[in-house]
């Protein structure tokens, strides 16, 4: 009972050591606001769709909902839900730029029906379409199509920052992404696709997926009439783990682990309810809290007071009490 809890009392001065995670400590860039703003806007939009709608489809309904579609009215309610009124950034943006969303809503909606590429790409330039990234939104490595053949992130993707360059997925390396890294085999490639797949556990390289496909074996394997197979660590000489410790195999490599006397098959504490613990390199046989200790058997607490009652019951007079 004492232990989890001293452990965790052990790691509260790390854990206040720790810095922030820099990510989430990370200031939002300017396009990551704009996208903030334009999202809420277009949650607006769909929050007040069908306002002052009944759910009918009359004549005067339907008119005035597409008069309340457009309106000036319905801009400001949008707008109002914008920011958090404690969020100062966002409403010192909104503040600025209400004027564009206004001309937007007015005028421009029809002709530029996408809020954030006309909003924060064109007028505010402070973001990119995707697949483009850096001051002048130039195309990705690999085409804005799909940037590093689809198996990376490229940099400053839809931002006015980064160098637009790949880095890639697990299992993929090169410039564009198509090559496989080592420990992965290619699984499909064409003009514009690359797929690379994990080779078995059992392969450093590999051509195919089985360990009878590999170029060399991984650590711990060896190869064998042209697989590789598990070393038995645990077979060799002079064994790997110290004496009080028991050697278990396992692909690729193997544990040592401490014998557990108190779960071998045959006992190893052999009086009538006795507790087996085990220890390092040993165990220990101790009698339950409460039982009486015996040259053969630990003597539950119940039948001693059962013998001691015996005896008061057997008392004359007893029931009168
Ligand atoms: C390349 O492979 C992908 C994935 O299988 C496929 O969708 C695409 O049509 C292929 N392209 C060509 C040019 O063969
Ligand atoms: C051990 O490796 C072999 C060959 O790669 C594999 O077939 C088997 O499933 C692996 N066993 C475990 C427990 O991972």
């Amino acid at each position: 009972m004492c232990l989890p809890r001293r452990a965790a009392l052990g790691l509260l001065p790390l854990l206040l050591l720790l810095p922030p995670a820099p990510e989430a400590a990370k200031k939002p860039t300017p396009c990551q606001r704009c996208r903030g703003l334009v999202d809420k806007f277009n949650q607006g939009l769909v929050d007040t769709a069908k306002k002052n709608f009944g759910g009918g489809n009359t004549a005067w309904e339907e008119k005035t909902l597409s008069k309340y579609k457009s309106s000036e009215i319905r801009l400001l309610e949008i707008l109002e839900g914008l920011c958090e009124s404690s969020d100062f950034e966002c409403n010192q943006m909104l503040e600025a730029q209400e004027e564009h969303l206004e001309a937007w809503w007015l005028q421009l909606k029809n002709e530029y029906p996408d809020l954030f590429e006309w909003f924060c790409v064109k007028t505010l330039k402070v973001c990119c379409s995707p697949g483009t990234y850096g001051p002048d939104c130039l195309a990705c490595q690999g085409g804005s199509q799909r940037p590093c053949s689809g198996n990376g992130h490229c940099s400053g993707d839809g931002s006015r920052q980064g160098d637009g360059s790949c880095r890639c997925h697990v299992g993929y390396q090169g410039p564009l992404c198509t090559d496989c890294m080592d420990g992965y085999f290619s699984s499909l490639r064409n003009e514009t696709h690359s797929v690379c797949t994990a080779c078995d556990e059992s392969c450093k390289t590999c051509s195919g997926p089985t360990n009878r496909d590999c170029g060399e074996c991984e650590v711990g394997w060896v190869l064998d009439e042209g697989a590789c197979v598990d070393v038995d660590e645990c077979a060799a000489e002079t064994p790997p783990c110290s004496a009080a410790q028991f050697c278990k195999n396992a692909n690729g490599s193997y544990t040592c682990e401490d014998v557990d006397e108190c779960s071998l098959a045959e006992k190893a504490c052999v009086r009538k309810n006795e507790n087996c613990y085990n220890t390092p390199g040993s165990y220990v046989c101790v009698c339950p809290d409460g039982f009486e200790e015996t040259e053969d058997a630990c003597v539950p607490p119940a039948e001693a007071e059962a013998t001691e009652e015996e005896s008061l019951t057997q008392l004359p007079g007893h029931e009168d009490l």
